[in-house]
């Protein structure tokens, strides 16, 4: 009989929990080459600046692959991930990497983290796969001082265009006739399927529905930044040919937003007793 209680971030948990014994394996996860390591560099510079020492919650650690490049670019790092596995093998590679990283577990819908606390939040590759992303992005909202920064990283898998759909033919039928096709690296596409129909961002995640999202939160300076090509193009050395061609028909994203500097402004008292009493329009 199946377990009643067996809820969709349990079977999310148990998903990556699996992968994350070949993860780091993988091109696109961990980074092979040091043209890739720089381009995240700038990515990050590009949105964040650069770290001086500032705390960073970097959700949806995994096996801390971010969370090094953050310490590089002088974070003082947090990571925090709902898989125990995962958490293992940040722990221990940031431990011989000695860059002082924390990795706490946790839900990043909601972190138990304290208000106001984090000058900047990343996360990659998680809003695709969150049930209830509103919730996450007001949890973010409160754990982020005034004036604080969100940057996601994620694509949108769904093939919209014509020339995507036509990229992922000539991806399938290149693979198909690859005698060797690289290893999928752990993927177990029928638990992934059945994932993602019921995740929020089931037909794709597109940034700008990410984006209005996190306006509806009350983040603004919403910027969303398609410029991937040095990554996608460092990573692409690493990674068969199929695969080069099928990511060339995903939408790469990142996107920054910014909590208000100042409390969303209220009305003077006055003004809302006016309000309460149907006289605001005599003013
Ligand atoms: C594709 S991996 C990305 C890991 C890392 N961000 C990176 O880019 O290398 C997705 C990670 O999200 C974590 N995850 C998924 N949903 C989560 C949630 N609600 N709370 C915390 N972690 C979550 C998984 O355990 C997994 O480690």
């Amino acid at each position: 009989m199946s377990n009643p209680n067996w809820t969709l971030k349990d079977e999310i948990r148990e998903y990556w929990s699996i992968r994350s014994e070949t993860f780091d394996l993988s091109p696109g996860h961990e980074i092979f080459g040091d043209d890739e390591r720089a381009a995240w560099h700038t990515l990050i510079r590009r949105h964040l600046g650069n770290g001086e020492g500032r705390a960073v919650l970097d959700l949806a650690s995994g096996t801390g692959v971010i969370s090094r490049l953050l310490s590089e670019t002088g974070f003082k790092v947090t990571g925090l991930d709902f898989s125990e596995p995962m958490l293992e093998r940040a722990r221990r590679k940031h431990k011989a990497l000695k860059t002082g990283a924390t990795f706490l577990i946790g839900d990043a819908e909601d972190t138990r983290q304290p208000d106001d606390h984090y000058d900047a939040i990343t996360t990659r590759h998680l809003v695709w796969t969150l049930p209830d992303p509103a919730a996450a992005f007001a949890d973010w909202f409160r754990v982020l001082k005034p004036g604080g920064t969100v940057l996601i990283v994620d694509s949108d898998m769904a093939a919209r265009s014509l020339s995507q759909r036509v990229m992922r033919r000539i991806a399938a039928w290149v693979k198909a006739i690859t005698p060797n096709p690289a290893t999928t690296h752990g993927v177990d596409r029928a638990v992934h399927n059945r994932i993602l129909e019921r995740v929020h961002f089931s037909k794709g995640a597109q940034p700008e529905a990410i984006a209005a999202l996190l306006a509806e939160a009350g983040f603004e300076n919403i910027v969303i930044d398609r410029d991937h090509g040095a990554i996608r193009k460092a990573q692409g050395r690493h990674m068969p040919l199929h695969q080069r061609i099928d990511r060339a028909s995903q939408d790469r994203y990142a996107i920054r937003a910014s909590k208000p500097s100042q409390p969303a402004a209220v009305a003077p008292e006055g003004a809302r007793d006016r309000t309460r009493m149907g006289l605001a329009a005599a003013g």
